[in-house]
C-alpha cells in the first residue's frame, strides 16, 4: 500500500491505496491569516497536526505501508531556524505583500534563467521581502523551504524538495533542473540554505523516529519526491503526455497543460514548469481566487456555496464579476488588482450573484486559454478537477467560455493526493505508465446556443477591466 499526502490550502488530504485502487481517504482542516490586506499565511506546525489527524482518521493499520509521497500548494515560502522548525507563518502562495521586490526581481536575467515572470506570489521574491522586513528572521534562517517539504523536514529530518515546485521559487533553472546560483546569490542565499533537488518520482527521505511520533506513520517509509500540487494533480489525472491538461476549480484556478520540451513565454504570465516526472515540463495559467470567490461570495450573502454553485449556466447578463480578490496572476500580473462587480439592479439576488462569480471565473480562465494559446500551446483533452468541478452548472459555463469540452472522471479521488500516491509508487520501482488517465465518466460540452452570448460576455468582462484596473 501507498500513502498520497496532499497538502492543500484548505485542508490535509490523505489517501491510501493498494496499487491505484484507493482504500481510504481522509481530510483535516486547515486555515489561512490575513493580517493585513494582500496578505495570506498559514501556520507551519498545523500542517504537521493536521497531518496527524488524518492519518489517525484513516483508521487503517499502516505497519505495511511501502511509502508515500507529499503534493502540496507551491510557492510558499517556510523560513527554518536551528532547531529545525518555522521561524515565522508561512507566506502563502496568494500572499501579494512583495509586489515590490518581485518587480525588482523580475528582469532579463531571471526570466531567461526561470523561464517564468516573478510573480509577488513567488517564493524570492517573498524571502527577499522578509530579508528586508524581517532582518532577524531572515539571519537566523538555516533553510527555506516550499510547505510540502516543510513537511517533508518534520516527517524525515532531511531537507528535500524537487523539481515541479522548486520551479515556482524564481530560483531553479528551470530548463536545467537545478538551482541557480547566480538567483540565489542575488537573494544572498545559496545551496547551503536550500533543500536538494530530486524528481517527483524519485526516492528521497525516509520517515524518522521523530516523525513517526509527530504523525502516527510508521517510521522507515520512504517518501518519494512528490510534487507541488498542480503536477500532482496532473499525475493523478494523467495530464503526463504532450497536450494533456486538467482545469482546476480550486481555491486558486488553473489551466494546466502538459509539454514534452521546454518552451517558456514569460511575457504573456504563462507558467512554464518543471513537471514531477522526469524530462518533462508544463505550463499553466493560474487565477488566484476559483472557489475563494465563491467563498467570498456566500459569506456576503450568508448562503451555502454548494448552493450558490447550484445555479445552471445561461446567458451571462449585465452583472460581471471581475475575480480579482487579491490581485491576480495571468495574464494580468498585478498584486494591486482587486474584484469589482458592475452592473447590478435592483433585481440582483444571492444568485444572480453566485452566477456572476461563476461566471467571472470562467471568463478569468478563458484568458489563460487565451494566453496558453499565444505561447503555440496546443490545449488537448482536459479533466476537470478540485473542489468547484462539482457544479455541473460551473462546469458548463467553464466548457463554454473555453469553448473546450471538459470531462469528468468516474469515481472520486483524481487529484494531487492521487498524484502523489502514484508518485511514491514510481519511486518504489512501478513504471511512468501508472499515471494513467481515469476512466471517463462524461464529457461536459460547451453549450452551443450560448456560444454567441458567451463571447459577448468575455468582451464586457475585459472591457469591465480595461475601465476599471486604474481606478
Ligand atoms: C500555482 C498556485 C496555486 C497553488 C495553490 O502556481 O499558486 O495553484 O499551488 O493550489
Amino acid at each position: 500500500m501507498h500513502l498520497g499526502i496532499d497538502l492543500g490550502t484548505s485542508s490535509v488530504k490523505v489517501l491510501l491505496v493498494d496499487g491505484d485502487r484507493a482504500v481510504a481517504e481522509t481530510s483535516a482542516p486547515l486555515s489561512v491569516q490575513r493580517p493585513r490586506d494582500g496578505w495570506a499565511e498559514q501556520d507551519c506546525e498545523s500542517w504537521v497536526t493536521a497531518t496527524r489527524a488524518a492519518v489517525a482518521a484513516l483508521d487503517h493499520d499502516l505497519s505495511g505501508l511501502e511509502g508515500l509521497a507529499i503534493a502540496g500548494h507551491m510557492h510558499g515560502a517556510c523560513l527554518v531556524g536551528a532547531d529545525g522548525t518555522a521561524l515565522r507563518p508561512c507566506l502563502l502562495w496568494n500572499d501579494t505583500r512583495a509586489s515590490a521586490e518581485a518587480a525588482e526581481w523580475d528582469d532579463a536575467e531571471a526570466r531567461r534563467v526561470t523561464g517564468n515572470i516573478a510573480f509577488p506570489g513567488f517564493t524570492a521574491p517573498k524571502v527577499e521581502w522578509v530579508r528586508r522586513h524581517e532582518p532577524e528572521v531572515f539571519a537566523a534562517t538555516r533553510l527555506v523551504l516550499l510547505p510540502k517539504d516543510y513537511l517533508r523536514l518534520r516527517l524525515t529530518g532531511e531537507a528535500w524538495s524537487e523539481m515541479s515546485d522548486a520551479s515556482g521559487t524564481a530560483w531553479l533553472d528551470v530548463g536545467a533542473r537545478d538551482w541557480s546560483d547566480a538567483l540565489l546569490a542575488r537573494g544572498g542565499l545559496s545551496r547551503e540554505r536550500m533543500p536538494r533537488l530530486a524528481e517527483g518520482s524519485e526516492a528521497t527521505a525516509r520517515i524518522s523516529a521523530e516523525g513517526a511520533r509527530l504523525t502516527g506513520l510508521p517510521e522507515g517509509v520512504p517518501v518519494a519526491g512528490g510534487a507541488g500540487d498542480n503536477a500532482a494533480a496532473a499525475v493523478g489525472t494523467g495530464a503526463v503526455a504532450p497536450g494533456r491538461g486538467f482545469v482546476s476549480l480550486g481555491t486558486s484556478g488553473v489551466l494546466f497543460v502538459s509539454s514534452a520540451s521546454y518552451d517558456p513565454d514569460p511575457a504573456t504570465a504563462v507558467h512554464t514548469f518543471a513537471h514531477a516526472v522526469p524530462g518533462t515540463w508544463h505550463q499553466m495559467g493560474v487565477i488566484l481566487a476559483a472557489t475563494d470567490a465563491l467563498e467570498w461570495a456566500a459569506r456576503l450573502t450568508g448562503r451555502a456555496a454548494a448552493e450558490l454553485a447550484s445555479a445552471d449556466i445561461a446567458a451571462p447578463g449585465r452583472t460581471t464579476f471581475l475575480p480579482y480578490l487579491g490581485g491576480e496572476r495571468t495574464p494580468h500580473n498585478d498584486a494591486a488588482l482587486r474584484g469589482t462587480l458592475l452592473g447590478i439592479d435592483h433585481a440582483t439576488d444571492a444568485a444572480a450573484l453566485g452566477r456572476a462569480v461563476m461566471e467571472g471565473v470562467a471568463f478569468a480562465l478563458r484568458d489563460c486559454r487565451d494566453a496558453l494559446a499565444a505561447t503555440g500551446t496546443e490545449i488537448g483533452p482536459l479533466l476537470a478537477v478540485g473542489g468547484g468541478a462539482r457544479s455541473e452548472g460551473w462546469l458548463r459555463m467553464v466548457a463554454t467560455a473555453l469553448d473546450h469540452p471538459l470531462e469528468v472522471a468516474a469515481g472520486a479521488s483524481h487529484g494531487a493526493a492521487l498524484g502523489a500516491a502514484r508518485l511514491a509508487r514510481m519511486a518504489g520501482g512501478a513504471g511512468a505508465e501508472v499515471a494513467a488517465p481515469p476512466r471517463i465518466e462524461r464529457v461536459v460540452e460547451p453549450v452551443a446556443d450560448l456560444r454567441g452570448a458567451y463571447e459577448d460576455g468575455v468582451a464586457r468582462y475585459r472591457a469591465a477591466h480595461a475601465a476599471t484596473r486604474g481606478l
